[in-house]
């Protein structure tokens, strides 16, 4: 059984044996990005029979993740959220829906609460050479709670500036008999136009639309988070002394983060892939000699 002494690494496993190992109600946040289907073969070309992605058909992908998941609402507080960006499957040239697929069956056949769909827009998205359908510029990345009425959330942290010029704008196109002006003013500033400056300073909800450039690390390993994405449900969703899980930690993306945050937080990383883990833990360690640079 693990305890908080075993925590701020990435352990080698598939993530349904290793989180068995962990005690209910431990963690606070999971920040996930898993395999996508039929996309990447992160375990060679001798593929572990355990990786997930590798399966022959559609189904039995989402019910692996599915088993996955049932296991982290176990290991999760009742305070606690689950964030999966989770990408596209096609066949044939066919998008398969999984996105959507997955969103109903954690929805509806499964305890897990939703509280957004964000949408990732990849502002610098690589050109694709699709010719008989449009390219992909965004992701899905679902924000799931245990509990309606107990879920930890710091809107206030996750804050994004106003800037002058929106404002000024807003009180130019400001009239009482425009309702609609109106309500765009009430939206930014509030119902009391003369708390702009509070604002100016606090910053607004940051909306449920998230412009963000992939990931420019150096590491050797494919598809990683970049950090501002995982940053932003860090820091609402995980309290100080908190506990982040990634049970497809990869390069340990949210290990890092949650380290460079610090306020007593620590994090566990689980992935099937040796030489990921083995770099991931070396990354790791580069930010433990470094805390509080985030
Ligand atoms: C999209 S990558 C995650 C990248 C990660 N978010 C990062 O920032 O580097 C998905 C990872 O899931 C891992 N994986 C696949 N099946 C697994 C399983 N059964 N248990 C644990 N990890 C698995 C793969 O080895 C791969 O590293």
């Amino acid at each position: 059984m693990y305890s908080k002494d075993d925590l701020n690494k990435v352990v080698l496993g598939d993530a349904r044996d290793i989180l068995l190992g962990f005690p209910n109600s431990f963690f606070d946040c999971t920040i996930t990005s898993p395999p996508y289907w039929k996309l990447r073969k992160y375990t060679g070309e001798t593929v572990d029979p355990r990786e997930i992605g590798q399966e022959a058909r559609v189904e039995a992908y989402v019910l692996h993740l599915l088993e996955v998941f049932d296991l982290v609402h176990k290991k999760t507080k009742h305070t606690g959220s689950l964030w999966v960006n989770i990408g596209e499957s096609f066949s044939g040239g066919r998008p398969l829906g999984v996105p959507e697929w997955f969103l109903h069956m954690m929805t509806r056949t499964r305890p897990w609460i939703l509280v957004n769909k964000v949408i990732w827009y990849k502002v610098d998205a690589m050109a694709e050479s699709q010719t008989r359908r449009f390219s992909q510029k965004w992701e899905p990345f679902y924000w799931f709670v245990k509990n309606m009425d107990t879920y930890y959330f710091n809107q206030e942290a996750a804050k994004i500036p106003v800037t002058k010029v929106t404002v000024e704008r807003m009180k130019y196109d400001f009239k009482p008999s425009d309702k609609l002006a109106v309500s765009r003013m009430r939206g930014i500033v509030g119902n009391q136009s003369d708390k702009i400056d509070m604002y100016l300073e606090k910053g607004v909800n940051c909306g449920d639309l998230w412009a963000m450039p992939t990931a420019k690390v150096k590491v050797k390993h494919v598809a990683p988070f970049p950090e501002a994405l995982v940053a932003r449900p860090l820091v609402a969703t995980c309290p100080d002394d908190g506990v982040t899980l990634d049970p497809f930690a990869g390069t340990g993306t949210v290990q890092r983060a949650t380290l460079k945050l610090g306020g007593g937080r620590s994090t566990i990383g689980i992935d099937l892939n040796p030489p990921a883990v083995e770099e991931a833990n070396e990354l790791l360690k580069e930010v433990k000699l470094q805390p509080g640079l985030f």
